[in-house]
């Protein structure tokens, strides 16, 4: 296929995406030490605002759904072909960078404005979605617009998933203006979508250490989230002898300690176990706690291992309980299936890397994504940009502009490939 687009199409592209990605970095809750932008935040919503703007001045249809997702879809020709999507997240962890998702979000709408400037009227319609937080920072599990597109959220997960000040998704919806009880309206289903691509970061550092400006997606390593309440005795911590103890705290180290050894030990390089969080109730250097909860979130590629993962940690962790007389809670949040990409739509990403003449790499993606979810309703392919030092999830994030660049031109020109593919079977 020739390149529709010529170079001073995409520089004035990249220059454009430069001042947007800037632009949302604004919308941030912690400015100067990051970027924070938690999901049903201001921020969030500013940022869902802004992107609605881009949409708009490119003439797409906007949608919005019962949860937030938000969809601007340019119409083909032929309308009994089911739509090519492309999309990610705006919602970025604490402190984070200004790269995850946003690129994802702004490259789909680009390649959609060059398609469109193009005078290019593809068969099937392209739509770029934005999904309503992928990040699990405020509820515990990720991916929650594209799960609950897919059908993997209920009315019960709604009112069952709390944030830290206690409040429910459902009634967090509510009061942002959301409808959680069309919830079910929000469900897509096997074959109602051609295909899902999504430009990522890389957020590791084969690409840069490879030095190879794409990479395309085979597989996506699924995480288990995990929420584990331990409940000793509160205590003075002069008075109380250490045989006389029900201390969570050391409880928590031991599980900790073992889940790090775990994942060590395990002989796959995409297996991998994080605490990220740790609270101490009621977190007083002379008490001995009446409670600790931890997160651990644990990766693979391997389904068999994931089980595996999650058996022993029921063993470990009622093992340690028992012994030091502590109760505990454990509460499997999310408990996803790894993907592989559709074998379909990662040859035709491979073709346009040939035709653009940009080196790749295949490779699996240790961080988890929207495309994740969308795997079981749609072929999905991914294209990841390098993330310089392989840093993500942190403000030293960054990905080279002239890196985006490419990633939107590979994305543009698969858009099209598969927008005017009727049939992915020929
Ligand atoms: C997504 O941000 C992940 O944690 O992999
Ligand atoms: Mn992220
Ligand atoms: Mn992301």
């Amino acid at each position: 296929m020739q390149n529709k687009f010529g170079e001073r199409n995409f520089l004035d592209s990249t220059e454009r995406i430069q001042k947007q990605i800037d632009d949302l970095a604004e919308f941030n809750s912690t400015p100067g030490n990051g970027v924070t932008r938690v999901v049903y935040t201001q921020e969030d919503q500013q940022a869902k605002t802004y992107v609605k703007e881009l949409m708009n001045d490119i003439g797409l249809e906007i949608t919005e759904d019962a949860i937030g997702n938000i969809y601007g879809r340019f119409k083909g020709t032929d309308p009994t072909l089911s739509p090519i999507w492309s999309g990610s997240h705006l919602d970025a962890v604490p402190n984070g960078g200004k790269f995850d998702g946003v690129v994802g979000v702004l490259g789909a709408i680009e390649a959609l404005r060059m398609i469109k400037d193009s005078g290019l009227r593809p068969k099937r319609d392209l739509v770029a979605v934005i999904f309503a937080s992928e990040e699990p920072t405020r509820f515990g599990i990720g991916c929650l617009g594209s799960r609950a597109l897919i059908g993997d959220l209920t009315e019960k997960d709604l009112k069952t998933l709390k944030d830290q000040g206690g409040q429910s998704l459902y009634d967090v919806m509510r009061q942002s203006g959301y409808s959680p009880e069309y919830l079910p309206e929000v469900v897509m289903h096997l074959g109602e979508i051609g295909a899902f691509i999504e430009l990522h970061i890389e957020q590791g550092i084969v690409l840069e250490r490879e030095r190879k400006c794409i990479g395309l997606i085979h597989a996506i390593a699924a995480p288990t989230d995990i929420a584990l309440t331990l409940e000793g005795e509160q205590q003075h911590a002069g008075a109380t002898p250490m045989n006389l103890r029900k201390d969570p705290v050391p409880a928590a180290a031991e599980v900790i300690l073992t889940v790090e050894k775990w994942a060590k030990e395990n002989t796959s390089a995409h297996t991998v176990a994080t605490v990220g969080r740790i609270d101490v109730q009621p977190g007083s250097s002379n008490v001995i706690a009446d409670s600790v909860q931890i997160t651990i979130d644990s990766r693979d590629v391997s389904w068999e291992n994931k089980e595996l993962f999650l058996s022993e940690l029921r063993k470990t962790v009622e093992h340690i309980c028992t012994r030091r007389g502590i109760k505990y809670d454990l509460k499997v949040k999310a408990h996803d299936k790894p993907m592989q990409a559709h074998p379909f739509v990662v040859q035709k990403l491979e073709e346009s890397c040939s035709e653009l003449m940009i080196d790749y790499k295949l490779m699996a993606s240790g961080a988890y994504h929207d495309a994740l979810m969308m795997a079981k309703i749609a072929p999905f392919g991914m294209i990841f940009v390098p993330s310089k030092n392989g840093i993500s999830h942190d403000k030293r994030e960054w990905t080279d502009l002239e890196y985006i660049g490419e990633g939107v031109k590979v994305l543009t020109h698969s858009l099209l490939k598969l927008a005017n593919t009727t049939n992915f079977n020929d």
